[in-house]
Formats: C-alpha cells, sequence, structure tokens
C-alpha cells in the first residue's frame, strides 16, 4: 500500500494521518480492510508497535472498526461528516486535460458516436444485441477443458508466447475453416488476437496512413468506423442493398481498403450475393486495395447453401479475414484471428507484438484443446439448434403479435434481426424505445448504425441470450406498446 507519510513529528502520528487521510479521500473504501500491522510495518520499515498505535488511535476516533486479532476495518459510516477530502491539486488549479495527440484527440471525436456501450439497467426481456447465449456454454466442455489447462500450466504456458499466438491453436483453426468457411490457408497466415476490434485495429495501424480513403459499409458496424475515423481515414460510405454492399458505388481508384461483413452485414443481416463478392474481388485486384472481411457470426447460417468466405474466393492475395469467437463461445473470451495473405504476415505480426505482445497463452490452448477434442464442433452443432430455435420463435412472435406492421430482415444467419416497424414514424422511436423499456423490455434503434439516419423506424432484435418464453413474451409486451402508441 502507498501511503505519503507528509510532514515530520511522530512517525506512528504520520502514519495515523496519512491513513486517516486516505479514509476520507475515499481511497481507502468503507468496509474495506486495513493492511496487517505486520505487513505494514514491513513495507514501512518500522516496529509493528508503531503501526498498532496508529491503529488504535484510528480505532478510538472511529475511522476503523475491529478486534486486534482479526483484523481491522475501515469504518462503515465516518465520525467526522465536516470533513472534506483534501483538494487535490488538479482541483485546486481546475482540471487540465494533458495535450493529446492527433490520434488521441481524433479517438475521442470517433468516440462520441452514440451508441457507446457502457452498461445499463438490465432488463427483464433484453433484445440487446451482442449479450452471448451464457446458458450455452457454462455448463459444457469449456469449463472442463479450462480448468484442465489452467492445472497443467507449464512454464511454456507462463512465458512470453509468439506474438502471432499458440502454434496449437492456429492449427486448430487452420484446420476448422478449411473444412467449415471453404477457406484453405495454412496456420503461418493465420494471427491470433484479441477479438476481431483487434484485427481492424491492426488493419488500420498495418495498412492505413491519415488521408486514406477506406469504403465502408452504409450502415455499418460502429467498431470498425471508430477505428477507421481514430487512424484519420477519409471514409466513403457505400450503401448496403438487397445484394449487399453495392460495389459498383466505390471508386475505381484511390480507395485503400474495403471493410464489408459479407456473411451477415452488420446490422441488416443482408447476405451479400455472389456476384457481388466476385465484383468486390475483381475490384480490388485492379484499384490494388485490401478487402477487410469481417466474418463476425457467419457459423450461424438458417437458410440456403453456405456461401464461401470471400477470402476463399481470393485468388490475389487481397483479402484480409477476420474471425471471433465472441459470437460462437462468448466476448469475454477476447480471441479472435486474421488469415492474411503471406505478404501481410510479417507486418501484422510486428504491429501485434507492439501493441500486447501476444494474446494470453492459457485461453489459447485451452481453445486449441478445445477445437482439437471435437468440443468445439459439438458446441456448434448445439448452439446452431438452439439459436434456430430462437430465430423461430421471434419470427413466429413477430409475426403473431405485430402482424404486417413489422417489416423483418436478416433473419437468414446470426444472432440478430432488423424489425422496420412500417406504422412508427423514426422521430416517434426514442419515446416507444423508452416506453418498451419501463415494460422491462430492451429494444434498440438501428438509426446509430447509419451516418444517415434512415427514414423508417428500425430496431435491432438480439436474441442469442434469450429463451422461448422471454422472446414471446418480449415481444407480445413490446406489440403492446406499439399499438398503444398508435391509437394514443
Ligand atoms: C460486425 C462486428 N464485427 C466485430 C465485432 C467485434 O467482435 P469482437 O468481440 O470479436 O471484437 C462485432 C461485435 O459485436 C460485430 O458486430
Amino acid at each position: 500500500m502507498l501511503l505519503r507519510l507528509d510532514g515530520d513529528g511522530a512517525l506512528g502520528q504520520r502514519i495515523y494521518g496519512a491513513l486517516r487521510r486516505a479514509i476520507l479521500a475515499g481511497e481507502l473504501r468503507p468496509a474495506s480492510r486495513l493492511p496487517a500491522t505486520r505487513t505494514l510495518a514491513r513495507e514501512l520499515g518500522v516496529s509493528r508497535n508503531t503501526v498498532l498505535g496508529a491503529y488504535d488511535q484510528l480505532l478510538a476516533e472511529g475511522y476503523a472498526s475491529g478486534r486486534r486479532g482479526s483484523g481491522t476495518y475501515v469504518a462503515t459510516a465516518l465520525p467526522d461528516p465536516l470533513l472534506r477530502p483534501a483538494p487535490r491539486p488538479a482541483q485546486r488549479v481546475g482540471v487540465r486535460v494533458p495535450r493529446l495527440s492527433a490520434y488521441g484527440r481524433r479517438v475521442a471525436r470517433a468516440s462520441a458516436i452514440p451508441p457507446l456501450g457502457g452498461a445499463e439497467p438490465s432488463l427483464r426481456w433484453d433484445f440487446r444485441y451482442g449479450i452471448p447465449a451464457v446458458a450455452d456454454v457454462a455448463q459444457g466442455a469449456w469449463r472442463r477443458v479450462l480448468a484442465r489447462r489452467a492445472r497443467i500450466a507449464s512454464l511454456p504456458t507462463m512465458t512470453y508466447g509468439p506474438p502471432e499466438g499458440s502454434p496449437a491453436l492456429r492449427e486448430a483453426l487452420a484446420d476448422y475453416l478449411r473444412r467449415a468457411r471453404g477457406l484453405a490457408c495454412d496456420p503461418g497466415q493465420i494471427v491470433i488476437v484479441n477479438g476481431s476490434q483487434q484485427a481492424i485495429d491492426l488493419a488500420a495501424r498495418v495498412l492505413l496512413d491519415a488521408g486514406d480513403r477506406v469504403a465502408i459499409e452504409e450502415p455499418q458496424y460502429q467498431g470498425a468506423r471508430r477505428i477507421f475515423l481514430a487512424a484519420g481515414a477519409r471514409l466513403d460510405l457505400v450503401r448496403v442493398d438487397g445484394e449487399g454492399f453495392d460495389v459498383a458505388r466505390v471508386p475505381a481508384r484511390g480507395v485503400r481498403l474495403a471493410y464489408v461483413t459479407p456473411s451477415h452485414q452488420f446490422p441488416t443481416g443482408v447476405v451479400m450475393s455472389l456476384g457481388r463478392r466476385l465484383a468486390l474481388l475483381e475490384w480490388a485486384w485492379r484499384a490494388g486495395a485490401i478487402v477487410l472481411e469481417d466474418d463476425y457470426d457467419s457459423e450461424f447460417r438458417y437458410e440456403g447453401r453456405p456461401i464461401e468466405a470471400l477470402a476463399a474466393l481470393d485468388g490475389a492475395a487481397r483479402v484480409v479475414y477476420a474471425g471471433t469467437l465472441s459470437k460462437v463461445l462468448f466476448p469475454a473470451l477476447r480471441i479472435g484471428y486474421v488469415v492474411l495473405p503471406q505478404p501481410l504476415v510479417a507486418a501484422f505480426r510486428a504491429a501485434k507484438w507492439l501493441t500486447d505482445r501476444h494474446t494470453p497463452t492459457l485461453e489459447q490452448e485451452a481453445l486449441a484443446a478445445f477445437i482439437a477434442e471435437g468440443h468445439f464442433e459439438r458446441h456448434l452443432r448445439r448452439s446452431r439448434t438452439r439459436h434456430a430455435e430462437r430465430r423461430a420463435a421471434v419470427l413466429e412472435a413477430l409475426r403473431v403479435h405485430l402482424g404486417d406492421g413489422v417489416d423483418v430482415v436478416g433473419a437468414n444467419a446470426g444472432v440478430h434481426v432488423l424489425a422496420w416497424l412500417r406504422h412508427v414514424a423514426a422521430a416517434g422511436l426514442p419515446r416507444l424505445v423508452a416506453r418498451a423499456a419501463e415494460a422491462g423490455v430492451g429494444v434498440y434503434p438501428v438509426a446509430p448504425y447509419y451516418s444517415r439516419p434512415p427514414a423508417r423506424a428500425g430496431l435491432l432484435l438480439g436474441y442469442a441470450s434469450l429463451t422461448d418464453r422471454q422472446i414471446h413474451e418480449g415481444i407480445r409486451r413490446l406489440a403492446e406498446v406499439v399499438r398503444a402508441r398508435l391509437t394514443g
């Protein structure tokens, strides 16, 4: 513990004063345990009696409670409410924010775009996109495999690992991608990252200079948009229609990178047609540009035949493929991967080293075992069935309770749908969302994902974490709110 022993006088008094100041400033929280007297005495290089004297004074004055031998705790109610923490130097002179770099200023500007994904009150029927299917994972093999790997942690898993990630995991992923995504890649082309967010960030660092042009979907995933804005890129917004990213609208020259979500466009859910995929690859080749394929939820596909990843169609080393375990397992795992054209491997690997050396080894090793032992694909099969049931429940509930008042798109894949409310004006949506929240239902407008908000009222409905009953009850309540708005 860091104590500032200000002033002069007896050591015991100075220790008492420092602890008292820390308590009043809230640095030592009410009910938290003070360090053991022996430990503090050792740290400060004083006798234990000196510390005991300081603790006795705090106890006597009511700043602390407890008995000798069973620990001393900060009091829950402080004795002197008039005593206020001493102002810190910054408060005295007025807070002055240190100067930010151009990058820092752009990050601040880009992060001001709503929504900022902070913690919000949890609602009983919450259709928030991004909540994982905890129930599908928590009881499963993941926990066992992770515990087993933790028990056998050895020197190689406890020292620094390779920046490109664990060889076993890269091997397992290459194998999986070959079978599941038709993506024939060598483990040497894979770099393990902390989620696709880091994949996009590394791509921006390695491939873009401030002022470069980036073609991005409109509407788009905000996490990507923020990264490109922070990198100082100029964005070309490219409309998404029924076939996905409209390549014909991308300038033939001058764009360095195109960011796309072809398997299930975020947030509209459109699956990019094969024609558009081929046209996009052709454009990249002619323009000398890179396509960044964000394949964030391709594992869940319900209708139509699976479409190969763009990277699997790429014969000209133009596609950087980003995958993630966030939707298939859970986002707090923070494991994703990039599959790179061979000439880009060294730059990504070096940038990953600079950023954080590597992704934590224990989780990588556990994931490698989880995949190699077949748990991953078993989990995937089960999740697919459960998500398909949830998706069917969403579609059924919307049909029953909102009928032709709703136009649902993007249900072919993924773990969310986009519901356009036919009889609600875009301007009336925030009120409707607030009313729904009062009824315990969390629904989220799609408008913030557009750079130019749409004229219609659209809701993003995530369903990965909900049971059939929650889905039906949530949509029933939402429909009640919609009807009340229409009639009131
Ligand atoms: C389109 C898209 N890309 C990337 C991500 C980020 O995923 P990760 O958790 O792997 O960083 C998300 C998360 O919701 C997403 O929706």
